[in-house]
């Protein structure tokens, strides 16, 4: 068995930005804002912050309560609070990290190949052509397995030497990119057209059960919940530190940026006329009409593009280790294993896992749909009845570092009924249009 002591955090700032950097990904900046997109604009932008704060938040602080609690990652933590039949539920967990990582790393891939192009000499106009030429083969294969390289030995240095070091000195880093590209997206001209659409309110669109249930899949993929990343994270926290407050910390920033983002790309797209573009919305919709954008905007377009496709490639970074983490720390707790050869072997099984998307981007679709969404559902369900149900004293665990805090009967009761009824629902949702469509 592995019988090295585990590893710790400097500090709160090193986990608290671990876990930001964690939440803050290609879900904040990319997913969202097609979503936003697809399914009306503001509409959707109130669900999904209520969604966040009654399912996303209670779900986080479940996590790191279990994590913590157990000093492991999901598979061990649900056999030291739940017994030996709950640990094929974090299997489960390991399994969409697998599988959320293989085709995520894929996307990555394609916002470094753009930055690339950006900084070397400008988008093609013909942007949809290009796209479909680089998003998916040989070039999409390359990006992936530059960018699985880099999460691996990332993920092999340890959770000090690796994965906080990269986030105290990436999530400025992206903090300050997008807070720059929304000041400059301000000083465009269409920027009102594209503020209006991103923040008129329909709320006829809410009560459509589709928006609802991708709204509730969204809040659960930014903010990393529902395959035991959180957990994994706060399995090396020290005992004295305030969960609640954490939880709020982290989802409060996980929606500003996506926010942000969005105030960066609806006045871009607005300001050169490609709405229309955007209203027939797809997962590869951005990676299209921003081109298209910058390619336009001559120098000032590269510069731009450069910092924007930047930002996704780093905040995709802090995501990815997360990912890979959970199933290095399972392999780690689990097998026995050194760190080393956990990250490596599962770098690797994981960078072939994400051949057959790189190559066809209909399969991409699918695993998202599958493991971003089916997957991270029914993981978040099967952990608030865990802590609502069957988890003995979930309370002791939060109350470490949080004795005076007020909630914990609501906390409590979220998980119990009004959670898994909202997720069962969001869940039937999910397979009606997955398999009978
Ligand atoms: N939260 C990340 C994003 O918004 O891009 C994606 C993600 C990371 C999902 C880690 C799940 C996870 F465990």
């Amino acid at each position: 068995m592995n019988q090295a002591p585990r590893e710790r955090w400097t500090g709160r700032t090193g986990f608290v930005l671990a876990a930001i950097g964690s939440a803050v990904g290609l879900g904040n900046m990319w997913r969202f804002s097609y979503l936003t997109a697809e399914y009306g604009g503001a509409a959707f932008v109130v669900l999904y912050v209520a969604f966040t704060v009654l399912i996303g938040i209670p779900v986080l602080l479940a996590e790191l309560a279990m994590g913590r609690g157990a000093n492991s990652s999901p598979i061990s933590a649900l056999g030291h609070f739940g017994g030996n039949a709950w640990k094929p539920g974090g299997a489960l967990f390991v399994a969409s990290g697998f599988l959320i990582l293989a085709y995520y790393s894929v996307i990555a891939g394609w916002t470094l190949r753009y930055a690339l192009v950006a900084l070397f000499g400008g988008f093609d106009p013909d942007a949809k052509q290009y796209f479909i030429e680089i998003s998916q083969g040989r070039g999409a294969v390359i990006g992936h397995v530059v960018f699985m390289a880099g999460t691996t030995l990332i993920v092999a240095r340890g959770i000090r030497a690796g994965i906080e070091r990269t986030s105290l000195i990436l999530m400025p880093v992206l903090f300050m990119l997008i807070c720059g590209l929304a000041v400059y997206g301000y000083t465009l001209e269409g920027a009102g057209a594209g503020y209006r659409f991103y923040l008129e309110t329909d709320f006829s669109k809410i009560l459509d059960a589709e928006v609802f249930s991708t709204a509730a899949g969204q809040a659960f993929f930014s903010l990393s919940l529902g395959m035991g990343a959180m957990m994994t994270y706060a399995s090396y926290l020290s005992p004295e530190q305030h969960l609640p407050n954490e939880s709020l910390v982290i989802g409060g920033a996980d929606f500003v940026v996506a926010f942000v983002a969005g105030l960066v790309v609806f006045p871009l797209i607005f300001a050169l006329g490609l709405s229309a573009d955007v209203g027939e919305s797809t997962l590869g919709a951005l990676f299209i009409t921003l081109p298209k954008a910058f390619s336009q905007m001559g120098i000032a377009g590269q510069v731009v593009g450069f910092l924007f496709f930047a930002a996704l490639a780093v905040g995709a970074l802090t995501s990815a280790i997360s990912l890979l983490e959970v199933v290095t720390a399972s392999a780690m707790d689990t097998l026995g294993w050194p760190r080393t050869r956990s990250a490596l072997v599962f770098g690797v099984l994981i960078t072939l896992l994400g051949i057959p998307p790189a190559l066809k981007i209909n399969i991409l679709d699918w695993m998202d749909k599958l493991a971003g969404q089916l997957f991270l559902v029914t993981g978040g369900l099967l952990l608030s009845i865990f802590v609502g149900w069957v988890m003995k004293d979930p309370f002791s665990e939060v109350r470490r570092g949080a004795e005076h805090w007020p909630w914990f009967p609501v906390w409590r009761f979220l998980l119990r009924v009004p959670i898994p009824l909202a997720l069962l629902i969001v869940l039937y949702s999910f397979v009606q249009k997955m398999f009978c469509e």
